[in-house]
């Protein structure tokens, strides 16, 4: 199966930039996923690579073959990429059954009936449909339509398989459980996939690695625990998991070994150090919309919620011995079976969500004590302008 490289791959529509100089690369074998909101530029990224729609700028490698270069004016047809593409709406035929609509590419191609039939057969068998051919598509439930639309999309032993939001048109049990089959499904074959949806849960169980969109532009790609673990913008941090995010509007006094800034509590200031491997800087926003959205304040702390320690009384944090402590009030708690989720204002402008496995049964109006260590914090900082 080949790699596939993006170079600084572009599309506009009239003065609207829809992808923002792409950049990336999928090893071979690798299922990378473009995740981001609804109108960031992940289906419009996927149509270059098709060939469908054509870029303003960049170039496609699929394997050893340049597919598309506009400085050299290259751009291989969409039928002789020999790509496998599976949409949200599956596009089965209704008039045919099941195994003409997976042998519907192998006729496009011009392959004799007996191979037809023989790699339909291991196809179905694949996608858990075999014995089910000679059924109409219509017949089928939607689960088993969308393992027939994989199956064609298969069937013809693509170079590449594009997948966008393959699983958004079933319901959320089916949904889980088809991604399951997909991911070892793709895994068993070795296929090269890219894959397209805006479910942050769906593309952190599937993939080996995502690239995360926003506004056209790539805002970070990493595998699903370096950009849970580490987002590199407050969009990722934000985007993906749950997560406090504390505007820091001013006073933060950067140093080259961190930055010291100062959180109230329990009506007292506690000063926080931040070590300077927990600081991200934010890339500038290439494109008007980008900046004009973001428009953020000069720095904010990010926290995840199972990151935050909560104690009654002035019980310091076990985790670390520089841990930050804030008194709290709690506001709201719920029970959610292997863990609990309390909301406790620190002051009276801001409130943190706190996550704990151990449930230490303080309700609202209980006074607390959070703690959090410092290398569990990230401090994002704009970068100038
Ligand atoms: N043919 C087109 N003409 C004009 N604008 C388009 C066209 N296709 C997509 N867009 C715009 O480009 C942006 C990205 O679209 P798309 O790639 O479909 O986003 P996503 O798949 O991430 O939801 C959207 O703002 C969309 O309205
Ligand atoms: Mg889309």
């Amino acid at each position: 199966m080949p790699d596939i490289a993006l170079d600084n791959l572009s599309k506009s529509f009239g003065t609207f930039v829809a992808v923002d100089g792409a950049t990336l690369t999928a090893a071979d074998g690798e299922l990378l996923t473009l995740l981001g909101p609804s109108g960031c530029g992940k289906t419009t990224t996927l149509r270059m690579i098709a060939g469908l729609e054509e870029p303003s700028g960049g170039s496609i490698r699929i394997g050893e073959r340049m597919v598309y270069d506009r400085a050299h004016g290259i751009d291989v047809p969409a039928e002789v990429r020999g790509l496998g593409m599976v949409f949200q709406s599956y596009a089965i035929w209704p008039h045919m059954t099941v195994a003409e609509n997976i042998a519907y590419p192998l006729r496009m191609r011009r392959v004799g009936r007996a191979q037809r039939r023989e790699l339909v057969d291991k196809v179905l068998d694949l996608v858990g449909l075999s014995g089910l051919g000679d059924k109409p598509s219509t017949l089928l439930s939607g689960g088993q339509q969308q393992r027939v639309a994989l199956a064609r999309a298969l069937v013809f032993e693509p170079a590449l398989l594009l997948l966008d939001e393959p699983l958004s048109n079933l319901d959320a049990k089916l949904r889980e459980q088809m991604r399951f089959e997909l991911r070892i499904m793709q895994q068993r074959i070795g296929l090269t996939a890219v894959y397209v949806t805006h479910d942050q849960e769906e593309a952190l169980t599937l993939s080996d690695r995502l690239v995360v969109m926003n506004h056209g532009e790539i805002e970070q790609i990493g595998t699903p625990t370096e950009v849970y673990e580490h987002p590199a913008t407050r969009f990722v941090a934000q985007f993906i998991g749950k997560g406090n995010m504390i505007d820091v509007a001013s006073g933060v006094d950067w140093q080259p070994s961190g930055a010291r800034l100062t959180l109230h509590s329990g009506g007292e200031a506690r000063e926080v150090q931040i070590p300077a491997s927990s600081i991200r800087t934010e890339p500038a926003r290439k494109t008007k919309a980008a900046a004009n959205a973001d428009l953020s304040p000069a720095a904010s702390l990010f926290v995840r919620p199972e990151k935050i320690e909560i104690g009654s009384g002035e019980r310091a944090g076990a985790r670390s011995a520089h841990a930050v402590h804030l008194a709290g009030r709690v506001l709201g708690r719920a029970y959610v079976g292997n863990r609990a989720e309390y909301l406790v204002a620190i002051n009276d402008a801001t409130s943190l969500k706190v996550e704990s496995s151990t449930d230490v049964t303080v309700g609202p109006g209980a006074e607390v004590m959070l703690s959090i260590a410092p290398e569990d914090m990230v401090l994002y900082r704009p970068s100038p302008q």
